[in-house]
Protein backbone atom coordinates (compact mmCIF):
# COMPACT_ATOMS: atom_id res chain seq x y z
CA UNK A 1 0.00 0.00 0.00
CA UNK A 2 1.08 3.69 -0.41
CA UNK A 3 0.08 6.19 1.97
CA UNK A 4 -0.06 9.38 0.30
CA UNK A 5 1.78 12.47 2.18
CA UNK A 6 -1.68 14.05 3.29
CA UNK A 7 -2.78 10.91 4.70
CA UNK A 8 0.24 10.25 7.40
CA UNK A 9 0.00 13.88 8.20
CA UNK A 10 -3.50 13.41 8.76
CA UNK A 11 -3.18 9.87 11.06
CA UNK A 12 0.01 11.77 12.60
CA UNK A 13 -2.62 15.08 13.33
CA UNK A 14 -5.12 12.73 14.73
CA UNK A 15 -2.58 10.31 16.86
CA UNK A 16 -1.07 13.60 18.69
CA UNK A 17 -4.53 15.45 18.96
CA UNK A 18 -5.62 13.32 21.38
CA UNK A 19 -2.97 12.29 22.97
CA UNK A 20 -2.58 15.92 23.72
CA UNK A 21 -6.82 15.31 24.58
CA UNK A 22 -5.38 12.16 27.02
CA UNK A 23 -3.40 14.14 28.54
CA UNK A 24 -5.17 16.80 29.89
CA UNK A 25 -7.79 14.37 31.11
CA UNK A 26 -5.10 12.38 32.88
CA UNK A 27 -3.62 15.45 34.60
CA UNK A 28 -6.94 16.70 35.40
CA UNK A 29 -7.94 13.11 37.17
CA UNK A 30 -4.50 13.25 38.84
CA UNK A 31 -4.91 16.57 40.96
CA UNK A 32 -8.24 15.62 41.76
CA UNK A 33 -6.14 12.24 43.24
CA UNK A 34 -3.64 13.99 44.98
CA UNK A 35 -5.54 16.53 46.68
CA UNK A 36 -8.13 13.72 47.98
CA UNK A 37 -11.00 15.68 46.35
CA UNK A 38 -14.29 14.21 46.05
CA UNK A 39 -15.17 15.58 42.53
CA UNK A 40 -15.35 11.97 40.92
CA UNK A 41 -17.87 11.13 42.45
CA UNK A 42 -20.04 13.37 40.82
CA UNK A 43 -18.24 14.29 37.42
CA UNK A 44 -16.55 12.16 34.98
CA UNK A 45 -14.11 13.96 31.79
CA UNK A 46 -16.64 12.98 29.10
CA UNK A 47 -19.86 12.03 30.63
CA UNK A 48 -22.55 13.15 32.55
CA UNK A 49 -22.75 11.43 35.94
CA UNK A 50 -24.54 13.72 38.69
CA UNK A 51 -22.92 16.78 37.49
CA UNK A 52 -22.11 17.47 33.94
CA UNK A 53 -18.90 16.27 31.80
CA UNK A 54 -15.76 18.45 32.66
CA UNK A 55 -15.13 18.29 28.85
CA UNK A 56 -18.83 19.89 28.38
CA UNK A 57 -17.72 22.59 31.20
CA UNK A 58 -14.99 23.38 29.53
CA UNK A 59 -16.45 23.93 25.98
CA UNK A 60 -19.30 25.72 27.51
CA UNK A 61 -17.02 28.36 29.25
CA UNK A 62 -14.00 28.63 26.05
CA UNK A 63 -13.03 32.02 25.71
CA UNK A 64 -14.47 32.86 28.39
CA UNK A 65 -11.61 34.96 30.32
CA UNK A 66 -13.49 35.07 33.84
CA UNK A 67 -14.20 31.26 33.49
CA UNK A 68 -11.28 30.31 36.12
CA UNK A 69 -12.44 32.84 38.83
CA UNK A 70 -15.76 32.16 38.68
CA UNK A 71 -15.80 28.60 38.56
CA UNK A 72 -13.09 28.17 41.70
CA UNK A 73 -15.46 30.29 43.94
CA UNK A 74 -18.67 28.19 42.50
CA UNK A 75 -16.65 24.49 43.62
CA UNK A 76 -15.93 26.46 47.07
CA UNK A 77 -19.59 27.81 47.44
CA UNK A 78 -21.64 25.57 46.01
CA UNK A 79 -24.28 26.19 43.56
CA UNK A 80 -27.01 24.84 40.82
CA UNK A 81 -29.05 26.63 38.18
CA UNK A 82 -26.25 26.05 35.25
CA UNK A 83 -26.94 22.86 34.25
CA UNK A 84 -30.57 22.23 35.12
CA UNK A 85 -31.15 20.43 31.95
CA UNK A 86 -28.37 17.65 32.74
CA UNK A 87 -28.73 17.20 36.55
CA UNK A 88 -32.75 18.06 36.66
CA UNK A 89 -31.88 21.16 39.21
CA UNK A 90 -29.76 19.11 41.47
CA UNK A 91 -26.69 21.40 43.14
CA UNK A 92 -23.51 20.86 43.56
CA UNK A 93 -22.31 20.62 47.12
CA UNK A 94 -19.81 23.31 48.30
CA UNK A 95 -16.10 22.99 49.13
CA UNK A 96 -15.66 25.43 51.86
CA UNK A 97 -12.60 23.69 53.63
CA UNK A 98 -11.87 20.55 51.35
CA UNK A 99 -9.91 20.58 48.94
CA UNK A 100 -7.54 23.42 49.45
CA UNK A 101 -8.44 26.29 46.96
CA UNK A 102 -5.12 26.00 45.64
CA UNK A 103 -6.15 22.42 44.38
CA UNK A 104 -9.48 23.47 43.36
CA UNK A 105 -7.53 26.57 41.32
CA UNK A 106 -5.17 23.96 39.88
CA UNK A 107 -8.42 21.51 39.03
CA UNK A 108 -10.12 24.08 37.14
CA UNK A 109 -7.46 25.05 35.74
CA UNK A 110 -6.80 21.79 34.11
CA UNK A 111 -10.36 20.92 33.18
CA UNK A 112 -10.34 24.35 31.24
CA UNK A 113 -7.91 22.94 29.17
CA UNK A 114 -10.06 19.44 27.81
C1 LIG B 1 -22.28 15.94 45.10
C2 LIG B 1 -21.91 15.95 43.70
C3 LIG B 1 -20.78 16.85 43.24
C4 LIG B 1 -19.49 16.89 43.71
C5 LIG B 1 -18.86 16.09 44.83
C6 LIG B 1 -18.79 17.86 42.86
N1 LIG B 1 -19.64 18.38 41.93
FE1 LIG B 1 -19.20 19.79 40.52
N2 LIG B 1 -21.17 19.85 39.99
C7 LIG B 1 -22.18 19.06 40.50
C8 LIG B 1 -23.45 19.47 39.93
C9 LIG B 1 -24.82 18.85 40.22
C10 LIG B 1 -23.14 20.54 39.04
C11 LIG B 1 -24.13 21.39 38.22
C12 LIG B 1 -24.47 22.63 39.02
C13 LIG B 1 -25.35 23.60 38.25
O1 LIG B 1 -26.33 23.18 37.65
O2 LIG B 1 -25.04 24.81 38.29
C14 LIG B 1 -21.70 20.74 39.10
C15 LIG B 1 -21.02 21.69 38.36
C16 LIG B 1 -19.65 21.84 38.33
C17 LIG B 1 -18.94 22.77 37.48
C18 LIG B 1 -19.58 23.75 36.49
C19 LIG B 1 -20.14 24.94 37.25
C20 LIG B 1 -20.87 25.96 36.40
O3 LIG B 1 -21.36 26.93 36.98
O4 LIG B 1 -20.96 25.82 35.17
C21 LIG B 1 -17.59 22.62 37.76
C22 LIG B 1 -16.43 23.40 37.16
C23 LIG B 1 -17.49 21.60 38.79
N3 LIG B 1 -18.75 21.15 39.11
C24 LIG B 1 -16.30 21.18 39.34
C25 LIG B 1 -16.21 20.35 40.45
C26 LIG B 1 -14.97 20.08 41.17
C27 LIG B 1 -13.60 20.64 40.80
C28 LIG B 1 -15.29 19.24 42.21
C29 LIG B 1 -14.36 18.67 43.26
C30 LIG B 1 -13.66 19.63 44.10
C31 LIG B 1 -16.73 18.99 42.12
N4 LIG B 1 -17.24 19.68 41.06
C32 LIG B 1 -17.44 18.16 42.99
C33 LIG B 1 -22.03 18.04 41.41
C34 LIG B 1 -20.87 17.80 42.14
Amino acid sequence: MKLSFTTIVTTLFIVLANTAYADAASDTIALVKNAKADCMQCHQIDKKIVGPSWKEVAAKYKGDATAQEVLVAKVIKGGNGHWNDQTGGLPMTPHPVKPPKEDIEKIIASLLQL
